[in-house]
C-alpha cells in the first residue's frame, strides 16, 4: 500500500523540510578506516560512567519520585546548581530564571516557537550552527547576516525578532566574540527591538585565554537586572558531561522565561525526571574536574590539527585558531567546491562537513568545517595530510 502523504497534505513548514544530502552522505562514515573530521561530537572515553552509574543507582533509591512525572520548569536541586554557575560567570539570577530543556536543542527551538512568526527577521553569523537554522526554519524565518568588527555590527538591518550567536569556539568556526563585538550584539539588538539568544555550548571549554563575559552578564550590567535584560542564555551539559541524557536550560528574564514554559509543557511536559536528578548529582560531585579532563584532551587534538595543517597546507588554504571548542573553519581557494571535494575525500577514506550547510542561503562552498574532537593526534596528523595533498591535487 502506497501512504497517501504527499507535500500538498502535510503542513507548510514540514514540507519545506529536507533531509540535507551531505547527511546521507556522512553515512558512509561508519565504514572501517574512515578517518572522519565531520563529527564533532564529545569523546565517549571522557564520559565518566561509574559517576553515571552510582548517580542513577542513587536517584532509584530515593523512592519513586525519580520515575514520577515532575514540573516542567524542572528539578529545583539543578536548576539551583545551574543558577550558583551563572552568577558566577556574573548573570545575576536565581532558579526562577532557570528553565531545564531537553539538550540546547530544544531550547532553541522553544524560542523559535516563541518568537519567530512566518516572515520575522532572523539574524545570525555567516556561517552559524546547523542545528540553529533547522530549528528555527520550522517558523518561516527570513534571514538576515551581521558581521562584527572592532565593536562595530557590520549590518542593515534596522528591525528583529532574534539575534543569534554562538559567542565562544563557535560551530562551526572556532571563533570567539570579544567583549566590544558582544556590546555591540546587544546594542544592535536593542536597536532592532530584537532579543539575543546566546547559545553557550563550547564556553567551558576554553583551551588558553582570559574567559570573555557572556552576553548575558553585559546585558544585566546595563540593564540592571536580569528582568529587565533581552538575552536568553541557552546552556547545556552535553560538552561537558555527556550528550545522551539531553540535559540542557535557558537563563533568562521571568517575562520570555513564563511563556517558554508553557510552549515547554504543550510540547513534553518536562524533561525526562531521572536524567535531572542524575546530572545533578554528577555536576555537583564533579564538573570542573569533567571540564578540565575534556580540556586536556581537546587541547591537545587541536594543537596536533593546527600543527598538521601548518605543516602540509598548500598556498591558497587559510584556518582559524581557535582558542577553545572542538572546530577549525578551512577556507579553499575560490574555486574549489567543499561538497565536490568531500566526494573525492570519502573514496580516500577521511571526510569533513562542507561549507554550505552552515549559511542560512546555502552559499559559503569554498568552506568547510573540521572537528578534531574524536581522534587520536596520530591519526590528526595522516588526515590533514592526506586532506592537504587532495586539495594541492584540486588546485594543481
Ligand atoms: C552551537 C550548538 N548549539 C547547540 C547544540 C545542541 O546541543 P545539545 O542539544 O546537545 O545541548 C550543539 C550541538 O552540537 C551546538 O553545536
Amino acid at each position: 500500500m502506497t501512504s497517501k502523504l504527499n507535500d500538498q497534505t502535510i503542513s507548510r513548514r514540514a514540507a519545506r523540510m529536507r533531509a540535507s544530502e551531505i547527511r546521507e552522505l556522512l553515512k558512509l562514515l561508519d565504514r572501517p578506516g574512515m578517518v572522519s573530521f565531520a563529527g564533532g561530537i564529545p569523546d565517549p572515553d571522557l564520559f565518566d560512567i561509574e559517576a553515571y552509574r552510582s548517580a542513577y543507582s542513587e536517584a532509584l533509591s530515593d523512592g519513586d519520585r525519580s520515575l514520577q512525572y515532575s514540573t516542567t520548569e524542572g528539578y529545583q536541586p539543578l536548576r539551583r546548581w545551574i543558577a550558583d554557575y551563572m552568577c558566577r560567570k556574573g548573570v545575576t539570577c536565581d532558579e526562577s530564571h532557570i528553565l531545564i530543556t531537553h539538550g540546547s536543542q530544544q531550547a532553541l527551538d522553544l524560542i523559535g516557537k516563541l518568537m519567530i512568526d512566518p516572515g520575522s527577521t532572523v539574524v545570525t553569523l555567516a556561517p552559524t550552527y546547523l542545528g540553529a537554522l533547522q530549528s528555527f526554519s520550522a517558523y518561516e524565518p527570513e534571514y538576515r547576516s551581521v558581521r562584527f568588527q572592532n565593536g562595530v555590527a557590520e549590518t542593515n538591518v534596522t528591525a528583529a525578532r532574534v539575534l543569534y550567536l554562538v559567542p565562544d569556539f563557535a560551530n562551526p568556526t572556532g571563533e570567539t566574540l570579544s567583549v566590544e563585538d558582544r556590546k555591540a550584539a546587544l546594542a544592535l539588538a536593542r536597536r532592532a527591538g530584537a532579543i539575543v539568544v546566546e547559545d553557550a555550548a563550547y564556553t567551558e571549554l576554553r583551551f588558553e585565554g582570559e574567559n570573555v563575559p557572556p552576553i548575558a552578564a553585559l546585558d544585566i550590567q546595563e540593564s540592571g537586572s536580569i528582568d529587565d535584560s533581552c538575552t536568553l542564555f541557552c546552556g547545556t551539559f552535553s560538552k561537558t558531561l555527556a550528550p545522551g541524557l539531553r540535559i540542557g536550560w535557558i537563563c533568562g528574564p521571568t517575562a520570555l522565561l513564563q511563556k517558554l514554559t508553557l510552549i515547554k509543557q504543550a510540547s513534553d511536559l518536562h524533561t525526562a525526571t531521572i536524567n535531572q536528578q542524575v546530572t545533578f548529582r554528577v555536576a555537583a560531585d564533579n564538573f570542573e574536574i569533567a571540564v578540565e579532563k575534556a580540556k586536556v584532551v581537546y587541547r591537545k587534538r587541536r594543537d596536533a590539527m593546527l600543527r598538521a595543517l601548518a605543516a602540509y597546507a598548500p598556498e591558497g588554504l587559510s584556518w582559524t585558531s581557535p582558542a577553545g571548542g572542538l572546530f577549525v573553519w578551512i577556507t579553499l581557494p575560490d574555486q574549489i567546491d567543499s561538497a565536490k571535494l568531500l566526494e573525492k575525500a570519502v573514496e580516500r577514506n577521511f571526510a569533513f562537513v562542507p561549507g554550505a550547510a552552515f549559511y542560512p542561503d546555502g552559499s559559503g562552498r569554498n568552506h568547510l568545517r573540521m572537528s578534531y574532537s574524536l581522534l587520536p593526534e596520530d591519526v590528526i596528523d595522516q588526515g590533514i595530510k592526506a586532506f592537504c595533498d587532495l586539495v594541492r591535487e584540486e588546485i594543481a
